[in-house]
Parts: structure tokens; sequence; C-alpha cells
């Protein structure tokens, strides 16, 4: 990490640290104009970096959900100025002790935080979520500082903060931050915009940070209403990053299955981390085009070592991107189908669960490479998948993953399993309501599934597999008709794939 020099930034906005760190503007001034010569002869660093970070932010200003307008950060090229300042400043005069050594810093293996999103999440509250250096979360203390700059050139406005590290534990260099800004009230309440600056502090001494623009409301644009009901939808998938090779055939039935099963009242939000190959694109291009889905480009997520292609700062970026889109949000996976048992209506399932803030749902996990040989079926290659492996790994008892929804309101930072900071209740037992298929294996797949053809008896029988029991379960087979009517009349045929 940085040592305990001066990071000196040229952009204007940082420029404040200085005066906070050297005694007299003198040596401020000094100190800038030996800065300013140090920029001319990097300008080639400069631009590569402007580069960079405007591809970095490019994340974040996508999308028609656009409520907000976010601006990338300023740009800020300190390391390198630094560097070459400190040669400068430093060199000239060697230790005299021998056996005092030093330490010179190359490069910089983690930021202090990556901005991916700042939102607004009510009248009096802003959530920022990114990226943090792990080990300085873990070993350090650092904390955060939102302000309110308003355009009408009152003074601005400090906010309460708090952090939530969401995936405490499986983070890897980077671990996600999400900054929790709530104000005593509306910062921007005459509506004559201003904008949400973030101070990252490396430790505990307020001496050292970082200071950027979180997000900015224009003139004009704050709108009380888009942050109470009736929402826009009544249901939001945020998906989680997509990468592999995905198989599009898979991609376009769980697409169909999920635009019949959530209504015409909802949306899908998707995350391209590399996993959108030209095919999959194009089966999900008719559902975009009918407005019924997103594609976000997060592949410049790749540059960041968190967890699994960053998917809980995903799924953080999503909750406060669309938490006033929908009365509930639904966090799930692409080989996973949600299913309704016994004629319950969605409708009316969460109807009845509308008094808990989250409930999470039960996994019924498929095998990947079972099917039946039934000659009266027409070939498996033209099956789609949820028609063809119908056999359900029977045991109780054994821990699985769940899957969950909640109301997004709610939610102050969320999970791939279950949201840890919520308000109001979490209800697990719902596996009468509402459970999911799960389809492990398949998404990447790209030859045929069905490598073990299982006899018609084995329907009626518990079959031993490698010492898991199986059991047949046509529940989602028999939806499959209706999805196939449902995509052909809602966005036509899509002849060229099968397998
Ligand atoms: C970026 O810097 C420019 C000039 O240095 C300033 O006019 C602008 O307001 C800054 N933008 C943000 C978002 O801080
Ligand atoms: C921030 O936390 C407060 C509770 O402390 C909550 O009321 C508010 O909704 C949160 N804001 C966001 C954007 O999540
Ligand atoms: C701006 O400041 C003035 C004087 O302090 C105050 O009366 C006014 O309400 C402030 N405006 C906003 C929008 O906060
Ligand atoms: C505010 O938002 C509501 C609902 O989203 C919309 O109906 C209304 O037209 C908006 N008002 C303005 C002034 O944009
Ligand atoms: C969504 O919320 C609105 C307003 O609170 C309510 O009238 C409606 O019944 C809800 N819909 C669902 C599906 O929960
Ligand atoms: C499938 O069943 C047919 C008879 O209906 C049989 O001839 C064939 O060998 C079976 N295939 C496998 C792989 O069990
Ligand atoms: C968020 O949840 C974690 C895990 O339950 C808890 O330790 C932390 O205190 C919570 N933070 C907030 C701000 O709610
Ligand atoms: C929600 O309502 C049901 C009755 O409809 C009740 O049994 C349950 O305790 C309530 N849960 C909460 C968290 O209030
Ligand atoms: C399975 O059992 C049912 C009765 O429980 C019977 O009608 C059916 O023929 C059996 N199917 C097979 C394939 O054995």
């Amino acid at each position: 990490m940085r040592k305990d020099g001066t990071p000196i930034t040229v952009s204007g906005h940082s420029v404040g640290k200085l005066f906070l760190r050297l005694e007299t503007k003198l040596m401020v001034a000094t100190l800038l104009a030996l800065t300013l010569v140090m920029v001319i002869w990097n300008l080639q660093p400069f631009y590569e970096n402007l580069i960079s970070t405007t591809n970095r932010c490019s994340v974040a200003t996508s999308g028609p959900f656009e409520s907000l307008p976010i601006r990338p950060r300023n740009v800020s090229f300190g390391v390198g100025v630094k560097s070459l300042a400190e040669k400068k400043l430093v060199k000239p005069s060697p230790p005299a002790d021998p056996n005092k050594r030093t330490f010179q810093e190359y490069g910089n293996a983690a930021a202090l935080f990556v901005h991916m999103g700042a939102y607004r999440g009510g009248p009096r509250t802003f959530a920022v979520a990114g990226l943090a250096s792990k080990p300085i979360h873990i070993f350090g203390k650092p904390w955060y500082k939102c302000e309110w700059v308003p355009y009408n050139g009152n003074s601005s406005i400090m906010a309460k903060v708090y952090k939530m590290l969401p995936d405490w534990g499986f983070g890897r260099v980077y671990t996600v931050v999400v900054v929790n800004c709530t104000f005593d009230s509306n910062p921007n309440a005459d509506n004559s915009g201003g904008k949400l600056v973030l101070y990252a502090y490396y430790g505990e001494s307020p001496l050292k940070y970082e200071k950027f623009t979180a997000m900015e409301e224009a003139p004009g644009s704050y709108n009380e209403s888009q942050y109470s009901p009736p929402y826009k939808y009544e249901y939001l998938y945020c998906g989680s990053s997509l990468f592999g090779n995905l198989n599009a055939a898979r991609v376009r039935e769980w697409m169909a299955y999920h635009a019949w099963f959530l209504g015409p009242s909802s949306h899908f939000v998707f995350h391209d981390a590399g996993g959108v190959s030209a095919e999959v694109r194009s089966v999900l291009e008719p559902w975009i085009r009918a407005g019924r889905a997103t594609l976000q480009d997060v592949r410049a997520q790749a540059a960041y070592d968190g967890y699994y292609h960053n998917q809980f700062l995903v799924v953080n970026d999503c909750l406060f991107r669309h938490r006033f889109a929908a009365n509930w949000t639904f966090f799930f996976d692409v080989d996973e189908y949600i299913y309704l048992p016994d004629g319950n209506t969605l409708q009316s399932v969460l109807q009845e669960f509308s008094n808990v803030t989250q409930f999470t749902i039960e996994q019924y996990a498929m095998s990947s490479f079972m099917c039946l040989n039934d000659s009266t079926q027409e070939d498996h290659s033209r099956q789609w998948g949820f028609e063809k492996l119908l056999f359900r790994d029977s045991r109780t008892r054994i821990w699985r993953d769940r899957k969950y929804a909640i109301q997004a309101k709610n939610a102050y930072s969320t999970g791939v399993h279950l949201s840890e900071n919520v308000t109001g209740a979490t209800l697990h037992d719902t596996e009468t309501k509402i459970r999911y298929y799960h389809y492990h294996n398949t998404i990447n797949v790209q030859e045929e599934l069905c490598h073990k053809l299982l006899p018609m008896f084995t329907k009626n029988t518990t079959t031993w597999f490698e010492k898991i029991p199986y059991v047949y379960d046509d529940s989602m087979k028999k939806l499959a008709p209706t999805i196939k009517e449902f995509e052909q009349n809602t966005i036509g045929s899509q002849h060229l794939l099968h397998s």
C-alpha cells in the first residue's frame, strides 16, 4: 500500500488535502508547480490512465433505468506523479546511517476503492456500491464520509455513514463495500441539484483519504414519487455475473420460462461478465427489444479480483439501481427455475408473504445427465433441457443452497443466497408454496445432456446412481408445451436452436 506520503492528485477536488498535509501555502504553490511540470512530462501515462478509467466507469452508465445521472469520477493520476516527485525530493539526501534501510514501492496492487455505482435510496438516503482492497478492511480500519455539495450555493452537508461488507469472508484481493449515506433531511429539497461526494480513508487517520464524486443529481431531476409505490413492475430479476461458455439454448429456455412465470409486469436485468457470446446475445435480443430484459456489460470487472466474477458487487449494484422498480426483486441463477407447487399462483403466494421483507426458496436438485428412454417422446436432441432432465436427487436432510426474493426497499445490502442487512422479517419456511429446480452443470454444456437413459419403470422407483437416490419428477416437463406456446406468441419462433 501507499506509504504515508501525500497522495498528490492534480484534479481540483483533491488539492484540498495538500492544505491538510503541508504547513505553508508557499510549499503548496511550489509543489503544485512541480506537479504541473511532472504532468507535462507524463502526458502519455495521463492519457492511458484516462482511457482505462473511463472504461471502468462505463459499467455504471448504461441501461434504460437511468433515473439518476451518474458521472464517472474525475481522473486522478496521483500515483505516477507522486513517485516521480518523491524521487526528486527524497533522493538528493541519502541516509547517513548505513543501517537505515529504505523501502521503495512500485505499482499499486489493489485500489482503496473501486466505484461501480451510487444511487439514491429515498428522500434522505444514498448507497454507494464498490470494491475495496480486502486486507485493508481486515487488518485496518478504513472508513468513509459522505458530503452533499448543493448547486444552489448553500454550504455542503455531511451525512451519517456506515459501511457493509456483504461478501464478508468470500472476497479475494477485493471485497465488496456498500456505503450507506443518510442525511438528516433531503439534501436536495429545492431540486436545484447537487452532487454526492465520497471520502474514502486509508485507515483510522483522518489525514489520508481519497475523495470523489459518487453521484450527481441534475437540477430539477429529483422526483419524490419515484421512491414510493406503486412501482413500475411487480417483479424484477437481478441476475448475477454471467461468465463461461453459456449454452444459448439453455438461456433461451430459461428466459422463455421466467418471462412466462413472472408475467408481463416484470423485468430481467442480466450482467455480462464475459458469458454472453453472440449466440447467447441473439436469444436475449428479442426479449430486450420487447422491453422485457436489460443486458448490462460488466466485463470490465475482470480487472478486479473478487469473488466469482464479482457477483456480490453486481447484485448489490442491481439492488440499489432498481430498488424502487418493483414490489419484489428475485436473485437466482440462469440454471435455476422457480416453481409453484400445488396450483399456487405467484400473486397469491407473494400476497401471503407481503408482511416479510424477504423469503428464501428451497432447492430441488436435478440430475444433469439422466433422461428417460421413452420411445413415445421426440428425440432428446429436440427437447428442451427441463423437458428431458427428469430425475431429481431425492436426498433430504442435506444442506443445499437457497435462493431468495426481497422487497428491495427494505434491504440495505444483499448477498447471493440471502440478504443479511434488511429491516423486517425473513421467512424460510416456504417449500410448500414455492421452490426452485436446479439444473447444475447444464448451463455450460454444449453437447447433448442425456448421457444416461433410464428404462421406463424408473418412473415408479428410486434409482440409485453413485450412491445418490433419484426419483422421477416431471413437474417442469409438464409446463413445456405452455412455455413454448408462450414464447411463440410473445417473440415469435427461434428455429435455429434445438440442442
Ligand atoms: C471534475 O473536475 C473538473 C475540473 O477539474 C470540475 O469542473 C468538475 O466539476 C469535476 N467533476 C466532478 C464530478 O468532480
Ligand atoms: C441506509 O440505512 C438506513 C437505516 O440505517 C435505511 O433506512 C436506508 O434505507 C439505507 N439506505 C439505503 C440506500 O439502503
Ligand atoms: C439554503 O440556505 C438558506 C440560508 O441558510 C436556507 O434558508 C435555505 O433553506 C437553504 N436551501 C436549501 C435548499 O437547503
Ligand atoms: C415523477 O415520477 C412519477 C412516477 O414515476 C411520474 O408519474 C411523474 O410524471 C414524475 N414527475 C415529474 C415532474 O417528472
Ligand atoms: C405491489 O404493490 C402495490 C402497492 O403497494 C400493491 O397494490 C400490489 O398488489 C403489489 N403487487 C404484488 C404482486 O405484490
Ligand atoms: C431404450 O429402449 C429400447 C426399447 O424401447 C431399447 O431397445 C434400447 O436398448 C434402450 N436404450 C437404452 C440406452 O437403454
Ligand atoms: C449487516 O449484517 C452483518 C451480518 O449479519 C452484521 O454483522 C452487520 O452488523 C450488519 N450491518 C448493518 C449495518 O446492518
Ligand atoms: C405475517 O402474517 C402471517 C399471517 O398472515 C403471520 O402468521 C406471520 O406471523 C406474519 N409475519 C410477520 C413477520 O409479521
Ligand atoms: C407406475 O405405477 C402406476 C401405478 O402406481 C402404473 O399405473 C404405471 O403403469 C406404472 N408405470 C410404469 C412405467 O411402471
